[in-house]
């Protein structure tokens, strides 16, 4: 089976600017329907029917990232210039988790926007998806010094957000992006290699498991593996909905 050549390309394009948790997806507001003064009625039912919407998509996610945004639960309060919390559709089936900020997410305040993010773009496009339609967040929300692994102590104060995102977010299905994500979300020292390919639960979701885009980089003959998993994520996807 061939990869696609788009999971290879070293250009890319820009990145497209990604709707901020808090805020509902422009989409949402651009498509609600134009409301007749005259018809008081249906401008009422209209407007609790928009309301709901944008509370429905907006409403817990923005409140636990406010609140996580002040966190000092840990050390990593010290040394982060902000809290990573997650970014993508709030409605998302899909949920991509990788292991922790880096320089360039620590500094935009959104998962995966450097190189290794561009590549994870690029993946999402070769399953013919992209930023809006999942959601994408990491094991802890913000960067250890030095992008060294996270901390059992740093992880374990991180699950309060963690636990409670994924509850609003109830995904149908999660994929976690490389050994410290696979590790930390399954509970298991089991390396990366032995997780791949099979179905794991995650309270009751159902996770797969695959290579971190960084690790990608370092090792592109390792993509067509990629490309295997991300097929079996589509192939399961599919068999979901
Ligand atoms: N690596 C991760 O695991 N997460 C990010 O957000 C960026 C790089």
């Amino acid at each position: 089976m061939q990869t696609p050549v788009s999971l290879f390309a070293s250009t890319h394009a820009a990145d497209q600017p990604v709707a901020a948790l808090a805020q509902p997806p422009a989409a949402v507001v651009e498509d609600a329907p134009a409301v007749s003064v005259s018809d008081a009625d249906q401008a009422s039912v209209i407007t609790s029917e928009v309301s709901v919407a944008l509370a429905d998509i907006s409403g817990g996610l923005a409140e636990l990232a406010i609140k996580a945004s002040t966190c000092r639960l840990c050390g990593l309060s010290d040394t982060r210039t902000q809290v990573v919390f997650g970014v993508g559709n709030p409605n998302a089936d899909l949920v991509f988790i990788g292991e922790a900020p880096g320089r360039e997410e620590d500094a935009r305040g959104e998962p995966f926007v450097g190189p290794a993010g561009q590549l994870l773009d690029r993946m999402l496009a070769a399953i013919g998806m992209d930023r809006n339609q999942v959601y994408i967040m990491n094991t802890i929300k913000c960067r250890p010094p030095n992008n060294r692994d996270p901390k059992a102590d740093e992880v374990q104060a991180c699950n309060l957000w963690f636990e409670q995102q994924l509850d609003l977010l109830q995904p149908k299905m999660i994929c976690l992006l490389g050994r410290v994500a696979a590790q930390t979300v399954l509970g298991t020292d089991a390396p990366l290699g032995s997780l791949r390919e099979r179905w794991h639960d995650y309270h009751g979701i159902p996770v797969w498991v695959t290579y971190h885009p960084a690790y990608l980089l370092r090792s592109p003959s390792q993509k067509q593996k990629s490309w295997q998993d991300l097929q079996a994520v589509v192939a399961g996807f599919q068999k979901l909905n």
